[in-house]
């Protein structure tokens, strides 16, 4: 028999239990042992819940009960869930966690723990829901080399970007709806701001690069600012906008990291992943492209990639992927790459921005108000936009992706 437990009984964590406890006899085939959730941590009551029986609020209980072999850490930041991951750990126990916040900050520290200690340390629900992403990256590609990979990593915000952008709802509205189904973080400004993208970037970089990359260390730029006007002159462009987190190796030493609003073209994949889908483009030197696409978010398709961590976790042969401390200047200065961008300016005309700009390619929409000039540049340094901008009346700025 093999014991589990789960830390955090919110919407991943009672997902969690609930797919578990439903394909129970097909899991405990798999596996060829009988297998039970012992114990639910959560600081809450839940008296009516058909696993009342489970519950403890002290994590001691689990840290010190040698029966417990593997432990869902569902809670989420880095404070709490990093005293339970790292006890669990250093205990002997294998962990899975969903925790994206965690692994971005505390993964290789984490996962030192868990190579020294010979047992798993799993988070493939931390990037992607129900995609599978860290395993394939980390076995089924690990051959090649891995040139760049960029992807729509945000279930909430891509979610937004298509009810506000293609049905013409309004933000508010549609960030409500998204926390009622479960999307968002529990304070959405992780989302809206970038910031979850970027963590879940920073997991899949440090990964496919071998060194641990931190969150502050990538230009992370959130969907607020994006109105319906630059939707319609993306289209006008031949594509539409998305927030997406990318990452290019430069050279052998750096790469390229970034979160922010791209202009993505029709031609490219990742321009008709709408709602809560996301996608993840990885380009490998031998293998070419490889797209990762499902649901980015809510609670069963994360739940699904938590239990199949713990079933891994289980099984004796699986240990986990490792990669490196952060290594000083692996990341480049992203005001110095060059990118095409897109920009809408007012009080200007065509002749001040030809004589700026030099060549760029005009856009249009309907119905223009007078003074409003939008249009893409060629390639240039964010250092040398923001320099030219600087006297410019600015009212949309957005990188076009080049990674296609
Ligand atoms: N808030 C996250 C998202 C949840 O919307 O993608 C899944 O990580």
């Amino acid at each position: 028999m093999s014991k589990i437990a789960i830390l955090g009984f919110g919407t991943v964590g009672s997902g969690t239990v609930e797919v578990f406890c439903k394909n129970k006899s097909s899991y405990e085939k798999n596996i060829g042992k009988e297998l039970d959730i012992k114990y639910i941590l959560d600081i809450r009551d839940f008296p009516d819940s058909p696993y009342a029986d489970k519950f403890v609020k002290n994590f001691d209980v689990i840290a010190n009960d040698p029966e417990i072999t593997v432990v869902a850490e569902l809670i989420g930041g880095n404070t709490f869930a990093y005293d339970c991951v790292k006890r669990a750990l250093e205990a002997g126990k294998s962990v899975v966690t969903s925790n994206k916040e965690l692994v971005a900050t505390k993964g290789a520290e984490l996962l030192k723990i868990a190579r020294e200690k010979n047992v798993s340390f799993f988070f493939e629900a931390s990037v992607g829901g129900g995609i599978p992403i860290i395993r394939p990256l980390g076995q089924c590609l690990m051959s090649d080399e891995i040139i760049s990979i960029a992807g729509i990593l945000n279930g909430t915000t891509n979610y937004i970007l298509t009810k506000m952008l293609k049905e013409g709802a309004e933000f508010s509205e549609v960030l409500a709806k998204a926390q009622e189904l479960g999307y968002a973080e529990r304070d959405p400004e992780a989302d809206i701001s970038g910031g979850d993208a970027c963590r879940k970037i920073c997991i899949l970089a440090s990964l496919i690069f071998g060194n641990h990359i931190y969150p502050e260390d990538v230009y992370t730029e959130g969907v607020t600012s994006i109105t319906k006007e630059d939707a319609e002159y993306a289209t006008d462009w031949g594509g539409v906008i998305k927030l997406i987190a990318s990452a290019c190796r430069i050279d052998d030493k750096k790469l390229e990291i970034t979160v922010c609003p791209n202009f993505v073209p029709f031609e490219s994949q990742l321009s008709g992943v709408d709602d809560v889908f996301n996608a993840i483009l990885v380009r490998g030197e031998a293998t070419g492209e490889v797209v990762f696409y499902g649901r980015g978010a809510g609670k069963y398709p994360t739940a699904s990639a938590v239990v199949a961590d713990i079933l891994n976790a289980l099984k004796s042969e699986s240990k986990s992927l490792i990669w490196d401390a952060y290594r000083a200047g692996c990341v480049a200065d992203y005001r110095k790459q060059k990118h095409r961008f897109y920009l809408r300016l007012m009080n200007t005309s065509r002749k001040n921005v030809k004589a700026l700009f030099g060549e760029v390619a005009f856009l249009n929409r309907k119905n223009t108000p007078e003074g409003e000039i939008a249009f893409v540049t060629a390639e240039i340094t964010r250092e040398e936009l923001d320099r030219k901008c600087e006297n410019l009346d600015v009212k949309g700025k957005i990188q076009i992706l080049d990674i296609t």
